[in-house]
């Protein structure tokens, strides 16, 4: 696996620092918000994220996971597609939603009009990851770990081809590997 990053672009040290300051500004966010606050996962790339920034978060909440499928691994130009809704009732509920990267913004947008839709209390997103370079202007994250330049990458949870996700650094795969 190693010998197909090209370089460290974030380390873990670094990930896990950033991390929980992105906890603090959650908790500051939600803390007189009673009954407790769902979190909707993104599958599957948020999911080494979710695990560490969930742990730092004080109070009550429900896991609510959200598939939606990768337009990467498909034709160009294909929109991403719901693949397995959340099952809880949404309605007048806290909703925080959680990801790896936004990128294009089609996914994120997907999602939170998908959400949007079922009268949540308030709606939120947390992406640990932003490429500046599309960053586009009707899809805003709440909180955002980092923002990154356009670079493929890979590792916490970040997949290619499904691969790479349990690598514990975000690093650069080698250009060679996707073109
Ligand atoms: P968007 O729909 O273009 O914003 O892209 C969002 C999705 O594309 C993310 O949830 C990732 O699954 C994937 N993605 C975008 N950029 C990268 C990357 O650099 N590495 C791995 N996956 C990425
Ligand atoms: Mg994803």
């Amino acid at each position: 696996m190693e010998a197909d990053i090209e370089r460290i672009l974030i380390p873990r040290d670094v990930i896990a620092t950033r991390v929980r300051e992105m906890a603090s500004e959650i908790a500051r966010t939600y803390a007189n918000t009673l009954g407790g606050i769902v979190i909707v996962p993104v599958l599957a790339g948020s999911i080494i994220f979710l695990a560490d920034l969930i742990r730092w978060l004080p109070f009550k909440m429900r896991i609510a996971l959200m598939t939606v499928s990768s337009y990467r691994d498909k034709t160009v130009g294909q929109p991403p597609r719901l693949l397995q809704d959340v099952s809880i009732d949404l309605r007048d509920r806290h909703v925080l939603v959680v990801d790896d990267i936004l990128d294009t913004g089609n996914t994120l947008r997907l999602v939170m009009g998908q959400l949007a839709a079922r009268q949540p209390a308030s709606l939120r997103m947390a992406v640990l990851l932003r490429k500046t370079a599309k960053a586009p202007r009707d899809v805003k994250a709440d909180f955002i770990g980092f923002d990154i330049e356009d670079v493929f990458v890979v590792g916490y949870g970040l997949d290619f081809k499904d691969l790479y996700r349990n690598w514990p650094d975000i690093g650069v795969l080698r250009p060679e590997l996707y073109s």
